[in-house]
């Protein structure tokens, strides 16, 4: 008798065999994929020395394990890089801005992850007066009050429903944050933003899994994908992707991960998580429509504000906690979560024209940071390239030039932002505070 479970068995059974069949052709063209549209000359050279570091690292069993000597932008002790990492990196560049130019073909073109914004909102980051000497490094060395901008999202590729269970995003950006700066890719000059998932790991922990992901579904099909898991025996990967998508109440009302590691000043590795704190919660409403979450997180916002505890969790063991794959949530039994700071939003209007334009607009990226938070791992060192790439591809495409928030010389209250049309040299164009 043949039941829903064996069908869908001999169906992945048999895109698993048509993956496999195909790999060989698929490694040939991942390297054709490079020199196709958006590729240029520079990519060409971080390619071959890419391949260089391939070479030279025959004898270290694929990894090429670098020292801290470069502080503002190279790797750190505490990272390893595989050998081919740079040119997995470059695929999925390429890959995904070639999406973006098929998906967006005419009108706005949107990010290629996180395109569906829920809400942009305007908060305030309180950082706490006691915090231990070990965590007071960077923007946590000071008690004081920041402005940030905070951009709520849904995970899908697609712009879909609220209804379709789905992982959201929470990025903060905290303005006027002056210290020495974290330099790969980090074009922002007074910025700290922290990028946060509603789930406690990134199951695609590692670039090659990532790159895998993006390759197999974008070139073939999520199947496809799904199926090279299977064979692989990564069923836990399937299940967690599974549970990572859920139907939120309000985005105000859940928790969020950064999944990966950042330094904390020079000796420590971190994790970031936000617990919700408001008073209010939202109910679920008795019939999901396209924009509940939206109108929920307007109802709490109408009258009350909303809160999070924003907190670290600290490194204890490498190997039970590793900077290098994503996909391993660091137990809080081992090692709890310590509250560092306060993420308030006030009461507002945020249903408007602006916002919305503010949101599509602003870039997050775990590179814009203070060298003592500086993102660390693989999955890191991918987003803090691809991230500023397809930024900038996406900007371009809508004629837009790039903007950083900042506030008035005179260091003033953020009442309403204004955008400033003016572009400045360079990619720094700041939308002015007030
Ligand atoms: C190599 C792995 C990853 C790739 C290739 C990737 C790719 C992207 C891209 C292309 C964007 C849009 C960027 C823009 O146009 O401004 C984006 C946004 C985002 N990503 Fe990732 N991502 C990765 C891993 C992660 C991880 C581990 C997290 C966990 C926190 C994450 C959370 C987010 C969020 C919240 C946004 C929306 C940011 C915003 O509101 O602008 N991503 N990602």
């Amino acid at each position: 008798m043949k039941t829903p479970a064996m069908i869908l068995f001999v169906a992945l059974f048999a895109l698993a065999l048509l993956s496999f069949a195909c790999t060989e052709a698929i490694t040939t063209r991942e390297t054709d994929v490079r020199s196709g549209p958006g590729s240029d000359g520079n990519q060409q050279g971080t390619l071959k020395a890419g391949d260089e570091l391939a070479q030279n690292n025959k004898s270290n069993k694929g990894y090429n394990v670098q020292s801290s000597d470069n502080k503002l932008g190279g790797i750190t002790k505490f990272e390893k890089v595989p050998a081919d990492e740079e040119r997995l990196i470059k695929n999925m560049e390429v890959i995904l801005q070639e999406k973006m130019s098929k998906d967006y073909p005419a009108g706005l073109t949107k990010r290629d992850a996180h395109p569906k914004s829920l809400a942009c909102l305007q908060a305030e980051f309180i950082v706490e007066p006691n915090i231990s000497s070990e965590l007071k490094k960077g923007i946590f060395a000071l008690s004081r009050t920041y402005h940030a901008w905070i951009r709520i999202s849904s995970a899908s590729g697609k712009i879909e429903s609220d209804k379709a269970k789905d992982l959201r995003g929470f990025a903060i950006k905290i303005i006027g944050v002056k210290g020495q700066r974290f330099q790969t890719h980090n074009n922002e000059k007074e910025t700290q933003d922290f990028v946060l998932l509603s789930y406690p790991s990134m199951p695609l922990g590692t670039v090659k899994l990532f790159h895998d992901a993006v390759y197999y579904s974008i070139k073939f099909s999520p199947l496809v994908f799904l199926a090279r898991l299977v064979v692989s025996g990564d069923f836990h990967i399937i299940n967690e992707l599974r549970k990572a998508r859920q139907n939120q109440t309000s985005p105000l009302d859940i928790r969020y991960w950064s999944t990966t590691p950042y330094l904390c000043g020079t000796d420590l590795i971190v994790k970031y998580s936000l617990v919700p704190t408001s008073r209010i919660k939202s109910p679920l409403p008795p019939k999901l429509t396209d924009h509940y979450l939206t109108e929920n997180m307007e109802k709490h916002l109408t009258a009350n504000e909303a809160s999070f505890d924003f907190m670290i969790q600290v490194q204890k063991d490498p190997s039970r906690m590793p900077v290098e794959d994503a996909g391993v949530e660091w137990s809080e039994k081992e090692s709890p979560f310590i509250k560092v700071a306060t993420l308030r939003i006030p009461a507002q209007v945020f249903r408007t024209r602006e916002r919305e334009d503010l949101a599509e607009d602003l870039s997050f990226s775990p590179a814009h940071s203070l060298i003592e938070h500086r993102p660390v791992g693989g999955i890191n060192r991918a987003r803090v390239e691809i991230y500023q790439y397809l930024s900038e591809f996406r900007h371009k495409q809508n004629n837009k030039p790039l903007i950083e928030p900042r506030y008035k010389a005179d260091g003033g209250e953020m009442l309403n932002f204004r955008l400033s049309t003016s572009v400045c040299s360079g990619r720094e164009m700041i939308g002015g505070m007030r």
